[in-house]
């Protein structure tokens, strides 16, 4: 890393966009220990205050972590979600080459609670299954689905037949094409019980979505809860004028 003492521009922004390069590039790798404020000020023979600053806003913008008592750690680069497009867990992680999985936490067939009637457009006592899965990208926690879908649209879904996407397991079995969906996020922090599923610490922050799904006949078939990994994603989308 060169810092140019007389350039104009300020040592410490010098310092995160050279930092930023070689995260970027992969030439500091995920999870790499960096060297301490005192010893980056030492090499260049400024301040620790203006390597605090850099090193600060690397870790506000999410490209370093901290780790109490063991120092700065360059983070795992977010996924990128587009919001455009509707797709299933199944299908955004084969997009990326990577291998999907589920944990089932639990499956229980219920009668539709009450205020889930008119979003699922459903009538007093009609089933409805309750799925709570963590999804997992290469064996790694990425958020946690608690869907809500008609038992009309999943036939006889059993914890057995539920191994890879509900996605397609709901389009086989109905004949019906999934079109359209309404989103609502929020942004949360873990609770005790998400961070032990998603293995990162209660108050981590993570994205609260919720899901209604639509056929093309516009018949909504799912509601989701989902609690994505805060460090993990990032929410893209674009904006027209
Ligand atoms: C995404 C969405 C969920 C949806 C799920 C279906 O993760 N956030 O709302 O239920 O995809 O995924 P799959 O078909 O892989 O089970």
């Amino acid at each position: 890393m060169f810092i140019d003492k007389q350039s104009p521009i300020p040592m410490y922004h010098q310092i995160m966009e050279n930092l930023k390069k070689q995260i970027e590039d992969g030439t500091l790798a995920p999870d790499t220990l960096i060297p301490s404020e005192r010893e980056y000020a030492e090499r260049f023979g400024i301040s620790r205050m203006t390597v605090r600053q850099a090193l600060s806003n690397l870790v506000n913008e999410g490209y370093l972590y901290r780790q109490k008592g063991k120092g700065t750690f360059v983070s795992r680069k977010k996924f990128e979600q587009p919001l455009q497009g509707l797709t299933s867990f199944t299908e955004d992680m084969r997009q990326r080459g990577l291998k999907a999985s589920s944990q089932l936490i639990d499956f229980t067939k219920t009668v539709c609670p009450d205020h889930l009637l008119p979003v699922l457009q459903l009538a007093n006592d009609d089933a409805i299954y309750e799925l709570k899965r963590i999804r997992l990208a290469n064996d790694e926690p990425m958020a946690i689905e608690t869907s809500y879908i008609p038992e009309a649209f999943a036939g006889d879904l059993t914890r057995e037949r539920l191994t890879g996407s509900i996605y397609e397991y709901i389009e086989t079995q109905t004949g019906l094409t999934i079109a359209h969906a309404k989103q609502e996020l929020e942004a949360n922090v873990a609770s005790n019980e998400e961070a032990h599923m998603l293995s990162i610490s209660t108050g981590d922050p993570v994205l609260s979505i919720a899901r209604t799904t639509y056929f093309q006949n516009d018949i909504p078939f799912e509601y989701v809860l989902s609690v994505y990994r805060g460090d993990r994603y990032k929410l893209i989308h674009t904006m027209e004028r």
